[in-house]
């Protein structure tokens, strides 16, 4: 599912609707993570089990460029069923806090955390949207986004809040993908949000990814029909026919955006939060 090409903006109630049948539907049955895996070959990160282009290649990008510490917090946002956030806090010795648009995504979340042998204290989910995540100011050393800053409604809106929750020199990783040949405004957008750019990196295997990945959806049709139901392979394959004639003109990348250090030796808020699941509303972590 690559809601960074896909689809035209829906409305929020409608679109939790459509992620939480989704992450249901695969929750089903293993055929989906079958045709990721077959799509990536030995780049399939098993254990995590993204719905994204996730690969080794792009977790171990990731890992370089957050450069955090143990004991740091990281936040995924738009976590789906929080396998990348999940991987990462247990191989870094980080905290985490995930949050997902689908409430679904979200108990699968929460259920996978001992799977990884994090207990609550070291990871939390919540229902929570890119543009009002609930966190607080500076809580976070990282972010993570993997193929899901497409599905806000304001993405300005969405970047300016993840740069708040954001410690002063913390960064934020995420995925993104534009026209080959096109000047992206990324480095505008980040400054709007207090951000600066700090790498680029280019994923030039990532189209092709897709383009199997979409391939193999449409040519095992029927069995999505059989296992996941009629409407949410509909949904699946109409989603392949609209990106892959798109796939040969796309670039995509992972951008890290950095939150200057304002005074590199003192504390900030996610310094002194005592955990993950820390809550400044009402909202119930998972
Ligand atoms: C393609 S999936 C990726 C999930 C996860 N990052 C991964 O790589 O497996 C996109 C996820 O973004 C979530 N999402 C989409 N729009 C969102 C929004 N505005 N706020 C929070 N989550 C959102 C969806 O519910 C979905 O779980």
């Amino acid at each position: 599912m690559n809601p960074t090409t896909a689809a035209p903006p829906v409305p929020a109630g409608q679109r939790s609707v459509q992620y939480d049948a989704f992450h249901a539907a695969r929750a089903r049955t293993d055929l989906v993570a079958r045709l990721y895996a077959a799509a990536m070959g030995e780049d399939y990160p098993v254990e995590v089990a993204a719905s994204s282009s996730c690969d080794w290649p792009l977790l171990g990008l990731m890992t370089a460029r957050l450069k955090m510490r143990p004991g740091q917090l990281l936040v995924d946002a738009g976590c789906g069923t929080g396998g990348i956030g999940l991987w990462l806090a247990r191989a870094l010795a980080l905290r985490l806090e995930g949050f997902d648009l689908s409430p679904v995504a979200i108990a699968h979340a929460a259920d996978r955390r001992s799977r990884f042998g994090l207990p609550a204290e070291r990871a939390a989910f919540r229902v929570a949207e890119l543009e009002n995540t609930g966190l607080p100011d500076a809580s976070a050393h990282g972010i993570v986004c993997v193929d899901a800053f497409g599905g806000a409604a304001d993405r300005s809106a969405a970047l300016r809040e993840l740069g708040r929750v954001l410690a002063p020199g913390g960064r934020l990783v995420m995925t993104r993908a534009a026209r080959q040949g096109a000047a992206p405004a990324w480095t505008e957008q980040a400054r709007a949000a207090g951000l600066t750019v700090e790498h680029v990196d280019e994923r030039p295997a990532e189209p092709a990814l897709w383009e199997r990945l979409y391939q193999l959806w449409i040519a095992h049709a029927d069995e999505l029909r059989s296992e996941l139901g009629e409407a949410q392979a509909q949904n699946m394959l109409r989603e392949a026919h609209q990106v892959l004639p798109k796939l040969p003109g796309r670039r995509a990348v992972l951008l890290t955006l950095r939150r200057p250090a304002t005074s590199p030796a003192g504390p900030c808020a996610a310094d002194t939060m005592t955990r993950p699941g820390h809550q400044p509303d009402e909202r119930t972590p998972k």
